[in-house]
């Protein structure tokens, strides 16, 4: 945007609600939250405050504050002066086209909205809308303070213009923006990740290994080079001086063969008795939740390495 906002306005606090909040905190803006939960206030400054230790490691901006941060339970005070709006409510078509005709009746008509909705379409949510052009998908991945990737993609209505331009902006607040040409369910990274979770489960109905040999698979595998180089780039360079080319012409018979024998996601839940039966034989060694902070703690700090290498994409 020429002119950057300097006010983001955050629609629904819940997980990523919170998770926005404290990146825009974190980059300098003034962020005004509404939520009409009860208790969302606390809820939302208690969760800044948990996250808050992650995105100072991260790097703060010039005069971010969580001082910066303006609660309300009054949705056209939230919205009316913002420069840009998170829209994060439940993952409802009836909710979404509500309360987008509530923000539309406060804020400025030019004001982007972008929806952080996984799966709605974004056409959908803006039919009725008085400027549907200004409303797009900002699409964040949990914990959204932590990682970078935001999905950005319009709806029939949509402005190229207003793509663009939320483009720029999440990616003048260090997001990695990618951009999904035509409206799919499940935009891009939640289909990469179904197609996979689809095999794993295969597997294991198939008895060809446990859910924890499964887990070690990706963890102690090709999920190492995942976080590096995406799918592409990782098959390029298993090809040598021929590149993906050779690599696709040598090994592409046999990767065909392998995705004709793929197998289809169960229809029916009796899967999820075994699958949970064989994570909680995974977890038996383990403290849960120190794993998980052993996870976040690693992921900042690969988030921190990775700045400082200019060759990985
Ligand atoms: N959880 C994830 O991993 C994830 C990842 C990416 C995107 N999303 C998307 O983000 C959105 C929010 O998901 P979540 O996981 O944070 O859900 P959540 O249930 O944690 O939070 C939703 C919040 O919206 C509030 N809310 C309800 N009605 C509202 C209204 N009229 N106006 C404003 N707020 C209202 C609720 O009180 C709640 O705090 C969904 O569209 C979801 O698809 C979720």
């Amino acid at each position: 945007m020429t002119n950057r906002p300097t006010t983001v306005a955050i629609v629904g606090t819940g997980v990523i609600g919170a998770g926005w909040a404290t990146h825009f905190l974190a980059h300098g803006f003034a962020v005004t939250a509404t939520d009409p939960g009860e208790g969302a206030e606390s809820r939302l400054r208690n969760w800044i405050d948990d996250n808050w230790p992650a995105v100072e490691r991260l790097g703060l901006a010039e005069g971010a504050s969580r001082d910066n941060l303006t609660f309300t339970t009054d949705l056209g005070a939230a919205v009316r002066d913002a420069g840009f709006i998170q829209e994060s409510s439940p993952e409802r078509l009836d909710v979404k086209q509500a309360l987008i005709a509530k923000i539309e009746s406060a804020a400025k008509a030019e004001t982007i909205i972008a929806s952080s909705s996984s799966g709605l379409s974004i056409s959908e949510i803006q039919a009725g809308a008085k400027h549907p052009e200004r409303i797009v998908l900002g699409h964040p991945f949990n914990p959204s303070h932590i990682i970078p990737l935001v999905e950005v993609c319009g709806g029939s209505l949509t402005s190229p213009d207003n793509i663009a331009k939320t483009m720029a902006f999440y990616a003048s607040t260090g997001k990695k923006v990618i951009r999904v040409n035509k409206e799919i369910k499940g935009h891009i990274a939640n289909r990469l990740q179904a197609a996979i979770w689809q095999e794993a489960i295969t597997l294991v109905e198939r008895g060809i290994a446990s859910v924890e040999d499964i887990d070690a698979a990706i963890s102690h595998g090709p999920g190492l080079r995942w976080a590096l180089l995406g799918p592409f780039l990782n098959l390029h360079a298993s090809g040598g001086a021929g590149g993906i080319t050779h690599v696709l012409q040598h090994l592409g018979p046999a990767q065909r063969e392998w995705a004709r024998d793929l197998g289809k996601y169960p229809e029916t839940d009796d899967y999820i008795e075994s699958i949970a039966a064989g994570v909680s034989a995974e977890l038996e060694s383990y403290d849960f939740p120190e794993m998980l902070r052993q996870r976040d703690e690693l992921l900042i700090q690969l988030l921190e390495a990775k700045r400082n290498r200019a060759e990985l994409p």
